[in-house]
């Protein structure tokens, strides 16, 4: 059963603020490799997978319901990174950003009963836990490291092994 017009402009909005996740990630990745950090601008990349991933599970999920697919404006990513602590704090932000995005839109699904959207959100609730997890642990770590180049050549190296970013 198709999904209320409500809900579903409550969805497209969620799968463009994934693309722009993604186009912000691909921006802090970019200042990344700029600063020379190849391993940092790695994990960014990956990131920026990952959110196009989340996007289109929303896309598909939306069409799978019958529903309308209309993708929004995506605004320019802040780029005025100074520090990769910077980059990884922003990055901390906009991922508060998106889980009360996806809070929001459990509570409207709920509120609907619309229960076939339960699951799928629920799946990006505990995502996002990990995720503001790992970014929070990395955001400690850059702030142990400081101004101490070798501590951050070793967290760059660290991150350059990522290896997932497509679920
Ligand atoms: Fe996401
Ligand atoms: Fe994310």
């Amino acid at each position: 059963m198709a999904m209320s017009k409500e809900l579903e402009s409550s969805f497209n909005d969620q799968i463009t603020l994934e693309f722009a996740s993604s186009y912000a990630y691909l921006q802090m990745a970019a200042f990344c490799e700029e600063a020379n950090l190849p391993g940092f601008a790695h994990w960014m990349r990956q990131q920026a997978e990952e959110e196009r991933a989340h996007a289109m599970k929303f896309l598909d999920f939306v069409l799978d319901r019958g529903n309308h697919v209309q993708l929004g404006e995506i605004a320019a990513p802040a780029g005025d990174f100074t520090t990769p602590l910077s980059v990884f704090q922003a990055s901390l932000a906009h991922e508060q950003h998106v889980t009360a995005a996806i809070h929001a839109l459990y509570g409207q699904a709920q509120e609907e009963k619309d229960y076939e959207s339960l699951p799928l959100l629920h799946w990006f609730i505990d995502e996002q836990v990990e995720e503001e997890a790992t970014v929070s642990e990395l955001v400690e770590q850059l702030q142990m490291a400081g101004d101490n180049g070798a501590a951050l050549l070793l967290l760059d190296r660290e991150l350059g092994r990522r290896e997932d970013g497509a679920d």
